[in-house]
């Protein structure tokens, strides 16, 4: 299995990707990962992976800008989503690759932390924890469970660099969170 940045041919085989990961909300998510593709300043050239077996891409892994309100002003983050495995090849060990692929690229970046949301007993046990302990109140209680607002604090982190999470607006959108 090799991981590596989205080819600019690998556009389409993305949006199959991530189509089979997520099944009933595949639409939903392949149109958000297109509408962050068009958004400047969420979309960073070079942070869309692709994982492959035999060169056939198998997962995918998307960071893209998102912003939190610091005592210092507005700081560039950045989020997770979506994570993506087709079905046959999970279970196999490609998301946790993937997840510590982003993370190890976002620290040699530079960037202070990476946030998202998901499912804590997936991502507690791959460089995440509870968001709000931290000092990243949950930019919307209503409509994140308990848990799933986390964040993963890189080496560049530093005290100040708390505070609530502005999305881009291809997620505030989805999430019904606050926009950019
Ligand atoms: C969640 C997902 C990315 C995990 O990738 P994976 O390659 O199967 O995961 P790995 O083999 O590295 O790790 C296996 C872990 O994933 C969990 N897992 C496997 N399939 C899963 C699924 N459909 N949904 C949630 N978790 C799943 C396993 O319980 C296991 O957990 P543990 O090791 O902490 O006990 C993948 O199953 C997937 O694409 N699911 C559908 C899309 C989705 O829910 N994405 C995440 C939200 S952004």
């Amino acid at each position: 299995m090799t991981i590596g940045v989205e080819r600019p041919d690998d556009v389409e085989a993305v949006r199959g990707v991530v189509a089979r990961a997520f099944e009933a909300d595949a639409a939903k998510v392949v149109d958000m990962v297109d509408a962050l593709r068009a958004t400047p300043e969420a979309w960073i050239p070079g942070l869309s992976f692709v994982a492959r077996l035999d060169d056939e891409p198998v997962g995918h892994v998307l960071l893209t800008r998102c912003w939190i309100e610091t005592e210092r002003g507005r700081l560039d983050a950045l989020m997770l989503t979506p994570l993506s495995v087709v079905p046959e090849h999970q279970g196999q060990g490609i998301g946790t690759a993937l997840v510590a692929h982003a993370l190890d690229v976002a620290t040699a970046g530079g960037w202070p932390l990476v946030l998202l949301e998901g499912d804590p007993r997936f991502y507690g046990r791959r460089g995440f924890a509870a968001a709000e302990p931290l000092g990243f109140p949950s930019p919307a209680p209503q409509h994140i469970p308990p848990g799933a607002h986390q964040v993963a604090l890189l080496p560049d982190h530093e005290p100040w660099m708390t505070g609530t999470l502005v999305n881009s607006a291809p997620l505030a959108a989805l999430n019904e969170l606050p926009r950019f």
